[in-house]
Parts: C-alpha cells; sequence; structure tokens
C-alpha cells in the first residue's frame, strides 16, 4: 500500500479465452460492487479477439479492460499489428507493454516498450510497464540494476496524457508458484519509488506500483500488504473469477 494511492487489481490473460465463453468475465463484473470498486479498480487484459465483446459486457460497470500489447504507431502499413486506437476503439482503457513473455518471445527490446508505452499514454491511457530479473541475474545479486536499466530506459519521461502503472514480475515468478520473500519484494518496491521520485518529483509518489508472479487469494493479503505495493497483476489466478475476486477481496 502507498497512502493516497488507490490500489490496481489487474488480470492478464495472456493467450487464453474465447468469445464463446465470457462467464468468468460476466461474474467479475457483476461481483465487483460498488463497495469494492470506491477501495480499488479492477482491470481485465484480454486478448485482442475478446476485446470489443468484453468492452460492451463491461461498459456499463466499474471493470476496465485491457490489451496486452500494441503497436507504437496508430495505424498504416504494418500487417498483423494492432495500434492504441483499434484497442481503444474496443472500449479498452489500458495496455500492458513489455511483459516478460513479449521480451523473450519476440525480443522487445526497452526502447521498443518505451515507444509503446508512449503511444498509450499519448492517447490518454494507462500503459502498465512490466520490468522484472531473471533468476540468473537474481542469482547475480543484479536485481536492482536490472530493475533500474528497465525503468530508464523503457519508462518514458512523461505520463503525457495517460498514466503510467509500473508492474514488478520477477521473471523466475511468473508461473511458477514461487514468490520473492516480502523484504524482497517490498526492497524492490521501495527502490523502484526512490528511483521514480528522483526521476518525476513528487509525481513519482503518485505512480502505482504492482506486484506480479505467482499472486493468488492464499498469498494475496500478504503481498498486497506490503510498502509501495499498489496492487497486482495476476496471470493464472485472473482466470478464474472466485480467485480472482478471492484477491480483490484481499482490500475489503
Ligand atoms: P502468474 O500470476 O500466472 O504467475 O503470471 C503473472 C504474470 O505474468 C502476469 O502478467
Amino acid at each position: 500500500m502507498t497512502p493516497g494511492i488507490k490500489p490496481l487489481v489487474a488480470g492478464n490473460w495472456k493467450m487464453n479465452g474465447l468469445n464463446s465463453a465470457m462467464d468468468e468475465l460476466e461474474v467479475m463484473r457483476d461481483q465487483f460492487k460498488p463497495g469494492l470498486s470506491a477501495k480499488i479498480d479492477m482491470l481485465i487484459c484480454l486478448p485482442f479477439t475478446m476485446l470489443a465483446k468484453a468492452g460492451e459486457l463491461t461498459s456499463r460497470s466499474a471493470v476496465k479492460i485491457g490489451a496486452q500489447n500494441c503497436h507504437k504507431e496508430i495505424k498504416g502499413a504494418h500487417t498483423g499489428d494492432i495500434s492504441i486506437e483499434m484497442i481503444a476503439d474496443c472500449g479498452a482503457e489500458a495496455v500492458i507493454v513489455g511483459h516478460s513473455e513479449r521480451r523473450t518471445d519476440h525480443g522487445e527490446s526497452n526502447a521498443q516498450i518505451c515507444e509503446k508505452a508512449q503511444s498509450v499514454l499519448h492517447w490518454g491511457h494507462m500503459a502498465v510497464i512490466c520490468i522484472g530479473e531473471s533468476d540468473e541475474q537474481r542469482k547475480q545479486g543484479a536485481t536492482l540494476d536490472v530493475l533500474k536499466k528497465q525503468m530508464t530506459e523503457s519508462v518514458p519521461g512523461s505520463a503525457d496524457n495517460g498514466e503510467i502503472v509500473i508492474a514488478y514480475e520477477p521473471i523466475w515468478a511468473i508461473g511458477t508458484g514461487l514468490t520473492p520473500t516480502v523484504s524482497d519484494v517490498e526492497e524492490a518496491h521501495q527502490f523502484m519509488r526512490s528511483y521514480l521520485i528522483e526521476r518525476f518529483g513528487e509525481a513519482g509518489n503518485a505512480i502505482r506500483l504492482l506486484y506480479g508472479g505467482s499472486v493468488k487469494p492464499s498469498n494475496a493479503a500478504e503481498l498486497m500488504g506490503i510498502n509501495n505495493v499498489d496492487g497486482a497483476l495476476i496471470g493464472g489466478a485472473s482466470l478464474k473469477a472466485d480467485d480472482f475476486l478471492g484477491i480483490c477481496a484481499t482490500y475489503q
């Protein structure tokens, strides 16, 4: 928690989900009651193919939807790519950029991630920028150096019209059931906060810092209670409404 910051609980469905099976999203929408939506923001980042329908299903609710990637340009000759304008056209308000799976699977660099984030922010939307060290880097004691380089090179110099959110996702904790210790998460998030204040001044105090990597209902209270952890980015446990809502209930 950070005083004065409304937490954000975000789901990343990755390459999962079909338009013919939207019931989990509908349960999340229906169970996200005003008492809870006054306390936290809920965001579900879906595959592109589900965004239009998800946008309709959530349009009159407090649930925000988002995408998991976008191109840096708004339109043009970029076969197979999707822009922030197209994402916004579906009713989505956020985009995850720089997830480690995209850094690995598609070789995305910090510089490319920065350009994508700039496009999202210029559009007035939320860019959830992911950073995090590999297992090897952690074992070398390089975690904070890695985070600093990733923030320096992939976080734009201005939030423009949008909102910068940073998600700390240790790569070795994603989908493994492993999580860092409370003191390791606290150290990383304190480091991120200090870096952001140094770079952005007082505005750095208002940037939401999410933790991601094997967050489940059973460990959410402990992880979400850590200083400077302003919410979560959740993979596997965001696919089932019960699990996702169980994590959200931590804030009840
Ligand atoms: P898991 O919650 O499945 O570990 O995934 C985390 C993640 O990569 C969210 O972006």
